[in-house]
């Protein structure tokens, strides 16, 4: 198998674009990718400051990298979620990451800051530790990037994670999810920073081989919730069609961008305000997380 590029021996091949490459071809090529998808969608430019969501495994912290190889003002913040041998794992490779590169890294720790963490909220509330896991991480990455002042929060969500979530969301017809589906959310005046995802033109297994290529050292275990997750058996569905027919994924997930996404956006334009008891936006009196986190911690112990 030759590189298109330069004849040389490939190290990768891509099927879903009829292509293979050496190392330093396909670092041009996923650079270039990830440059085009910043553009096209307008996500930052030079002067933003971004904060990169960085959970410690190969998505976050190769995003990082090419951010900062790319020369942007890009820090990171590990949120520790409390998750048994897991989070603090996950943590270590976050901050070796930093370490090396000598890029700022904020922590915030769930417990420490809030009072629970990720199993604790769980099994209190009855519910999936996805759930709160989700809700409190995207609450601390905009109420952080607002207090500290950035331009934009981004995250290492990829092609596949998007190609499922996007599955999920048609299965069972959530128009408001389906509304916000897309690389960029824009920010809101209410309070809502700029969310932008500027890998979802790359699959796992790009990713996954650009973190090896390149040395970025990631946590591989995945999060010891996510067995049995419906979002895996999304993935599996749509790996079986992309070894059939490669191209599918993209051909989902951009096809609804340029194609769909804009039928679902009056489901998403509900009113925002600031919440009754934190300020950050919401479109009830008191958000989600608010009102989770009072079901978990006492009012008197304060937040
Ligand atoms: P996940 O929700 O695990 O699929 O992760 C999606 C994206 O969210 C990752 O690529 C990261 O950008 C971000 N993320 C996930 N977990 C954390 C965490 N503990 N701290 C900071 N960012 C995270
Ligand atoms: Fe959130 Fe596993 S990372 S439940
Ligand atoms: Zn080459
Ligand atoms: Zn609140």
């Amino acid at each position: 198998m030759k590189c298109i590029q330069c004849r040389g021996k490939a190290v990768i091949e891509l099927r879903q674009h009829n292509s293979a490459f050496c190392r330093d071809h396909f670092f041009e090529y996923f650079e270039r990718q990830v440059q085009r998808t910043i553009e096209k969608f307008r996500m930052f430019g030079p002067q933003d400051r971004i904060l990169v969501a960085v959970s410690g495994g190969k998505d976050s912290l190769v995003l990082w990298d090419v951010l900062l190889r790319f020369g942007y003002q890009a820090d990171g913040l590990y949120v520790d979620l409390g998750i048994g041998d897991y989070s603090p794992a996950s943590g270590e490779k976050a901050r070796a990451f930093a370490e090396a590169r000598q890029a700022k890294l904020h922590c915030v720790g769930l417990g420490r800051a809030y009072g629970f963490t990720v199993p604790e909220a769980s099994a209190r509330l009855r519910r999936v530790p996805c759930s709160p896991c989700g809700l409190s991480k995207r609450y601390v990455f905009n109420r952080f990037a607002r207090e500290q002042g950035y331009d934009v929060v981004a995250t290492g969500h990829n092609l596949d994670d998007e190609a499922a979530v996007l599955l999920g969301n048609l299965l069972h017809w959530n128009e408001g999810y389906l509304a916000r589906q897309y690389p960029v959310l824009e920010a809101h005046e209410d309070g809502f920073v700029r969310k932008v995802k500027p890998l979802v033109r790359l699959t796992e297994r790009e990713t996954a081989a650009y973190a090896v290529l390149r040395g970025v050292d990631y946590i591989v275990e995945e999060c010891p919730f996510s067995r049995g997750a419906q979002s895996i058996l999304y993935k599996e569905a749509l790996n079986k069609l992309e070894s059939e027919s490669p191209g599918t994924k993209r051909q989902l997930l951009f096809g609804f961008y340029e194609r769909a996404r804009e039928r679902f956006r009056s489901a998403a334009d509900a009113a925002l305000h600031p919440c009754a008891r934190c300020g950050q936006p919401t479109t009830s009196e008191v958000c989600a997380f608010c009102r989770m986190s009072e079901r978990l911690v006492p009012v008197t112990q304060g937040r």
